[in-house]
């Protein structure tokens, strides 16, 4: 696989990161990412119950992590709404952690910190303009995603063909591809519109090595290409598996539910009860629409390596 800019600036041998995932990306999953060459990351709430403290939580992953691997990992930190952001960031710090992925929030608030403790920073990023706005503020690289992507999506809802050239175009930093990407197809196809490494989530859950519940990595197993929706629209579109949770949200919505009612439905651990403890009834499972494809769950050396020895045929094809 080609060795990109996004290798030398991460320390990694392929440009490939594993995506925060709020529940589910434990220190296994990020350790093994690391491991097979790529760089993992660990998510703050990633096991836990939701009254369990989040800093701790933190502490603990990036500990198990630092015992399963010497590669460099880094840590996912959505900004927003996050009452122990400040914390996170502290605890990110002490730990010496390689690269802090910033989300869902404004750059501008930790990455000098980050930077003067000599950590590299990643913001995840939806539209041009935040790109532009995110090199201003320093990072190092941008992940630019589109709306295929599992989770939280951007408001402007661009797909990820039409918004990688232009967020290339528009900065000089690295930029990462994330939504839709799950094999040496997408790889290739996502460097061909110049982005310098992918960013890969729903492939990941489907794992031997994530902490998902074995209901929802059977339930991406099963999906087809049209089995997740994107709901929330007035929350923030979020792309999750089709089923009478997402059916529930969207006659909601189509009724004219207010933000208040559809949070008050929502709640903060629905998606806990789906993707952690596998209620695929009554909980929200994030994930994007390439699940169609994934039809195996695989061990993560055994996806990069997939990757890896299938991308020069891939770019054979195309001569
Ligand atoms: C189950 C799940 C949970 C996610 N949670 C987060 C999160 O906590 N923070 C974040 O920045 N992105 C989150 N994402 C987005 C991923 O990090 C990644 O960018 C996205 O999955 C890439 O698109 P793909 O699903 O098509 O591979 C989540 C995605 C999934 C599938």
């Amino acid at each position: 696989m080609k060795r990109t800019r996004l290798c030398d600036l991460l320390g990694i041998e392929h440009p490939i990161i594993q995506g925060g995932m709020v529940w589910i990306a434990n220190a296994e999953l990020a350790a093994a990412v690391s491991n097979a060459g790529g760089l993992g990351l660990i998510s703050p709430n990633a096991g836990m119950s939701p009254n369990d403290d989040q800093v701790e939580n933190l502490k603990e992953q990036i500990e198990i992590a630092k015992s399963l691997t010497s590669k460099p990992f880094g840590v996912n930190l959505p900004i927003l709404n996050n009452p122990h952001i400040e914390e996170l960031v502290t605890a990110v710090i002490n730990a010496k952690i390689k690269v802090a992925v910033t989300a869902a929030g404004n750059p501008a608030l930790y990455t000098s910190r980050f930077k003067e403790a000599g950590i590299k920073v990643l913001h995840l990023v939806a539209a041009v303009r935040h790109a532009q706005s995110a090199e201003r503020r320093g990072v190092d690289a941008v992940i630019a995603e589109g709306y295929e992507a599992g989770g939280h999506n951007g408001l402007d809802e661009l797909t990820t063909f039409t918004l990688i050239p232009q967020v290339v175009d528009a900065v000089t930093i690295p930029v990462v591809a994330a939504g839709g990407i799950a094999d040496a197809r997408g790889v290739v196809a996502a460097l061909a519109l110049g982005a310098d490494g992918v960013q890969m989530g729903t492939r990941f859950v489907a794992t031997r090595e994530c902490a998902a519940h074995q209901n929802f990595k059977e339930a991406i197993l099963k999906a087809s290409d049209t089995d997740t929706a994107i709901t929330g629209r007035k929350l923030g579109p979020t792309r999750i598996l089709k089923n009478e949770v997402a059916s529930k949200i969207l006659e909601m919505e189509a009724a004219g539910a207010s933000a208040e009612d559809l949070l008050a439905f929502i709640g903060s651990s629905r998606s806990r009860t789906g993707q952690f403890e596998g209620d695929m009834v009554n909980g929200e499972a994030y994930c994007g629409s390439i699940a169609g494809m994934i039809k195996e769950i695989r061990s993560v050396g055994d996806i990069i390596r997939s990757i890896a020895d299938d991308y020069g045929a891939v770019l054979d094809n195309l001569k």
